[in-house]
């Protein structure tokens, strides 16, 4: 029977770039959804960038443009990641839509019709540099029970414990450093206790868990009464307002999942469907697939949210661990956080990383840990060694005659082979690719025996055994078609290249029960390189000369020196007498940087300043103010290259924070941004 399936990946924060670690995420998913359509399955896979929340709004801020453009930005780079993955999304919406908005109107008045929302005043953590209140992840601060440095707001990562941010000695705001105060809040919440029966029965027994997270929210949330969820942030705030309740808005984490209905409404509209018939019809499976860190949001709030919205439950919620990098968290100083872009910078093939993470993922929650040699050795000995030899060792012999009339005795090997399908149908079922995998690789090494005990390289030589030749070659590219079909899920452009070779498609399942046999075999055309380990390891350099756009420390005069003289954010202007001598060592602490001007306009109220958005490629973007107005116009500058100071300490002007200088020539009165060569590229370091 065809089934019906709605197929979600977390929605990615629009304040950052993809990395290996969120692509454990797509790539699983990815999988999910490919192998539902060689299946036959009707499939929709859905994402949106989750756009919302005081992240953004600061950050955009700091860049000097507005969200709007911020998320408009990174909703370009996301999909590029993505496109470039393979990931197959047949729709990729924003959580800062109409459809969106609409959507959550209307959830939203079910709340208030079932008499679930209440409001009442809180005391909240407020910036008063920034002017914002401030969530507890942007407070950080010393922990108040072990007297750990530099704690975030709602937890100590020294001593594991949980407190509330206020409770933190010596805070100070992540986004300005300055010592938060307390103010009153009025706040909107969703009462959830009246729904802890429903949610009880739908997390323990509707099968919708996996078992260990059936447990962990029994253990931890459903053993007590459910406490009221707090959905409104006061202005400012990028985000929705609330219908009724003026100068609140939605809490980011109230409108990012409904996204996911979002997404779904405007592919609908787009492909002529009613929306009804995916989130409001029983036949159809709702799939989540999601990390760890964000069960709770999707196992509690999203259930109670579908249920009050009239909405289909989730069928299955698939969790996932993090990546780790040789064994410890993803970190940016130690070069392990790698960016897609990076990865892809690096020439490394984007079905290489597909395929070790299948390798690697199982139905479980455990975290996946990434090594270099594995990784390498994975792919050379499985993807090179182990299938793509067996068209590579055979398809040349057979490219005048192609494959033989009748499909030979091959002992049983393709009988065999067929029959593992059910099995192999139910790893990707479970979600255990690992199992799946191994399984396919199983066939492989019994294709590869074939190989060697027949060596059609040897049977070549003598011509009289020419339909001897074709009969092997006949069995041993089956055998891989086979083995690509199944692997089409995981790496569905070496399955495009071995249906080129053999005139067929490898897009359906049930392909791997019937031989193909008369057919004509193209001209064989390379289809996967091995990996050259050390282009692997190259990606795994620390950026320690970029500093990471993140926390700003608080402003000690240690911690952020002043700037110097010549680092105002404006261009600087060699001038005489030299500067003094400064050795080797003083030089290479400038880590200058190619840069594009992705955005440039004037400073109304500077007579010399120009605001620059410059990029660093792999999503990083820089705000820099330059004395330069007089010089260039703002538009004549977009799309062109530069050379920035990329570690300059950050410093706040009258107009906004500057992020680093570029780097100009010229005497008084005359500049000359200096550019590089063509070939240059954002991000490029100058040595
Ligand atoms: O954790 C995150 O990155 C969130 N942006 C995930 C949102 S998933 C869904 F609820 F929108
Ligand atoms: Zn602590």
């Amino acid at each position: 029977m065809t089934r019906q399936l709605l197929v979600t990946s977390a929605l990615p924060y629009a304040n950052g770039p993809i990395h290996l670690g969120h692509l454990v995420e797509y790539i699983q998913t990815d999988v999910f959804a490919r192998f539902q359509r060689l299946r036959g399955h009707r499939v929709a896979y859905l994402c949106a960038d989750d756009t919302h929340g005081t992240a953004i709004m600061i950050r955009a801020q700091k860049e000097g443009r507005t969200p709007e453009q911020l998320i408009a930005d990174m909703a370009v780079q996301h999909q590029r990641d993505f496109a470039a993955f393979g990931v197959s999304f047949d729709h990729y919406g924003s959580t800062n839509s109409p459809a969106n908005y609409a959507i959550c109107s209307g959830i939203w008045s079910n709340l208030r019709a079932a008499n679930m929302v209440v409001e009442r005043s809180v005391e909240r953590l407020y910036d008063p540099v920034q002017q914002t209140f401030l969530a507890d992840r942007f407070v950080i601060g010393t922990c108040p029970r072990c007297g750990a440095a530099d704690q975030y707001g709602d937890s100590c990562e020294s001593c594991g414990s949980t407190y509330a941010a206020t409770e933190l000695k010596q805070p100070r705001s992540v986004h300005s450093g300055a010592t938060p105060e307390l103010r009153p809040s009025r706040q909107l919440f969703v009462r959830l206790e009246s729904l802890q029966p429903f949610l009880t029965e739908w997390t323990q027994r509707s099968g919708a868990l996996q078992q260990e997270v059936a447990n962990y929210l029994a253990g931890h949330f459903l053993d007590k009464p459910l406490q009221d969820w707090d959905v409104s942030r006061p202005a400012p705030y990028f985000g929705f307002e609330i219908p009724d309740a003026k100068g609140q808005f939605w809490y980011v984490w109230f409108d990012a999942p409904v996204g996911y209905i979002a997404s779904t409404a405007e592919w609908c509209q787009r492909t002529g469907q009613s929306l009804d018939s995916w989130w409001k019809n029983e036949r159809c499976e709702i799939v989540h697939f999601l990390g760890k860190d964000i069960t709770y949001f999707h196992t509690l709030f999203w259930p109670a949210l579908l249920h009050v919205g009239g909405y289909r439950l989730p069928s299955r919620v698939q969790i996932h661990g993090f990546l780790r990098v040789a064994g410890e968290k993803m970190s940016k100083s130690k070069g392990t956080f790698v960016t897609a872009a990076k990865y892809l910078e690096a020439g490394l093939d984007p079905e290489w990383l597909r395929y070790y993470y299948a390798s690697k993922l199982s139905s479980k929650i455990d975290d996946l840990d990434f090594q270099v040699d594995e990784f390498t050795g994975k792919v050379n000995s499985d993807l090179v060694g182990r299938v793509v030899n067996l068209a590579s060792r055979s398809a040349r012999f057979v490219e005048s005659c192609g494959l033989s009339a009748s499909y030979p005795d091959d002992g049983g090997l393709f009988a065999r082979a067929a029959a593992q399908r059910e099995a192999i149908a139910a790893a990707y079922e479970a979600c255990d690719y690992r199992d799946a995998m191994r399984l396919v690789m199983t066939l492989a090494d019994a294709a590869n025996e074939y190989v060697e005990q027949k060596a059609p390289w040897t049977i070549k030589k003598d011509p009289s055994r020419a339909r001897e030749l074709q009969d092997v070659c006949t069995v041993v590219l089956n055998l891989f078609h086979q083995i690509a079909i199944y692997l089409q899920p995981v790496l569905p452009k070496l399955a495009a290249k071995a249906g080129a070779l053999l005139g067929t498609g490898c897009d359906r399942w049930e392909l791997v029960t019937a031989p193909l046999v008369g057919t004509k075999v193209a001209k064989f055309e390379h289809m996967m390189q091995r990996i050259e380990r050390d282009k692997v390891q190259a990606m795994f350099v620390p950026e320690a000369s970029v500093p990471a756009p993140t926390i700003p420390a608080a402003p000690t005069p240690a911690a952020r020196p002043a700037a110097p003289a010549a680092a105002t954010g404006e261009t600087t202007l060699q001038k005489e007498p030299l500067a003094a001598e400064i050795t080797i060592e003083d030089f290479q602490k400038v880590d200058l940087r190619i840069a594009e001007v992705v955005a440039a306009e004037a400073v109304p109220e500077a007579k010399k300043l120009l605001r620059l958005t410059l990029s660093l490629g792999a999503g990083q973007t820089r705000n820099v103010f330059a004395g330069i107005k007089g010089a260039y116009e703002p538009e004549q500058l977009v799309g062109r290259l530069v050379v920035m100071v990329a570690n300059l300490a950050p410093r706040k002007m009258k107009f906004g924070l500057s992020e680093g200088m570029v780097i100009a020539a010229g005497t008084d009165g005359e500049v000359f941004l200096l550019s590089p060569d063509a070939g240059a590229r954002p991000g490029h370091r100058l040595h």
